[in-house]
């Protein structure tokens, strides 16, 4: 075993999106193995725009604290274990660090089956918080319908690739907007999408008008601002937002510039509701069994979009943050090379 440990630490919280002045790679003691914990290499990190939001203060769960390694969604091999439920070598998924290796309750990290060929990666986005989170926001909040206009923003990315997929199986006409040519033709050409917006370069709002001139029955928020109100301008009666995210706004400390025109809402009786992946948890299981049959009628297509190496991971971090990074899908960072 390797004798150093190195770790993002948070050593302030950040301020806008100068995460260089926040997290710094350093090389800690390796972590003590206490009661019923397991010590555990980390083959993967998840990098997510949630991360933001606990570095900065307590969110849906408390702040990660200052002085301490970031936490992260990580996948990981066993190498030391005080819990009878585990052996060395097991692969297991949890909540760990930015870290090459991390100590974690035995009680709070699950055992990975086995992938069936699948990359390790995509038990963090399909059968992980991404695909869950993509299921419960099309299906349980969405309600979407067969025939209904669904729209997804954040559509390259690792949610809402999926939600558009999930739309599109239900019977939905599936538009997606993102960020670059290059992501949109990715949407329709490999995913199915029926359309793609290029927000960067396109007027959103025209575009959808022409698109879905009856309105949008289905909207899946992830980003907010310009492009959030240009769907909510192009809502149908009765709408439904699925409130997912607003990455848009999460590096705003005094709160976003403009919030969603609720006007549209108003005259269209919309609903809007936002949601937690963690209040959901009991429908994981669901979810996970759904996206592992569509996967295998070759339904749902997959991607990671994989950076190597610890030291790298700020870099591919602050890339969530900018529109139209060339990343698409699920963003991971592989911190042990032999991970596959
Ligand atoms: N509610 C929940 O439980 C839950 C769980 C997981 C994730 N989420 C939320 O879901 C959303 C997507 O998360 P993800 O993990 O799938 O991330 P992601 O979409 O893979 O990455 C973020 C993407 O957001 C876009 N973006 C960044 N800044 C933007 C801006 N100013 N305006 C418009 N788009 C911008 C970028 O794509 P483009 O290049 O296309 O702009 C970027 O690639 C986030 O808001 C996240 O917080 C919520």
């Amino acid at each position: 075993m390797a004798e150093m440990n190195r770790a993002w630490v948070l050593v302030q919280r950040p301020v806008g999106d100068d995460f260089d002045s926040a997290l710094k790679l350093q090389t800690l003691p390796m972590p003590e193995l206490g009661e019923d914990q397991v010590l555990v290499r980390t083959l993967y990190l998840s990098l997510d725009p949630a991360n933001r939001g606990w570095m900065a203060g307590p969110t849906y769960m408390p702040a990660v604290p200052v002085g301490v390694p970031m936490w992260g969604g990580v996948l990981g091999k066993v190498v030391k274990s005080n819990s009878p439920k585990f052996q060395p070598g097991d692969i297991i998924g949890g909540f760990g660090s930015w870290s090459d290796y991390c100590a974690l309750p035995a009680g709070g990290v699950n055992k990975i089956p086995d992938m069936g060929g699948l990359p390790l990666a995509a038990a963090q986005g399909l059968f992980g918080g991404a695909g869950g989170t993509a299921y419960v926001g099309v299906i349980d909040i969405g309600q979407v319908k067969p025939g209904q206009i669904f729209v997804v923003s954040g559509a390259a990315g690792s949610v809402g690739s999926l939600a558009g997929q999930i739309a599109k199986i239900q019977g939905a006409k599936v538009v997606g907007i993102a960020g670059s040519a290059e992501k949109c033709a990715w949407l329709t050409n490999e995913l199915g999408f029926d359309h793609a917006i290029d927000y960067q370069h396109e007027n959103v709002r025209k575009r959808l008008a022409e698109l879905c001139p009856d309105g949008v029955d289905v909207y899946f928020e992830n980003v907010g601002g310009a492009v959030g109100n240009a769907v909510v301008a192009n809502l149908a009666k009765g709408a439904r937002v699925a409130l997912c995210g607003l990455v848009s706004q999460y590096n705003a400390d005094d709160g976003p510039a403009a919030g969603l025109d609720m006007l549209p809402i108003l005259l269209k009786s919309c609903t809007v509701q936002g949601f937690i992946l963690l209040d959901y948890l009991h429908r994981l299981g669901e979810a996970s069994a759904k996206l592992g049959q569509w996967l295998a009628e070759g339904k749902v297509k997959y991607h990671a979009d994989v950076t190597d190496g610890l030291e790298n991971a700020l870099e591919a971090f602050k890339t969530l943050f900018q529109s139209g990074a060339s990343h698409k899908g699920k963003m991971m960072v592989r911190v042990d090379p032999s991970a596959n």
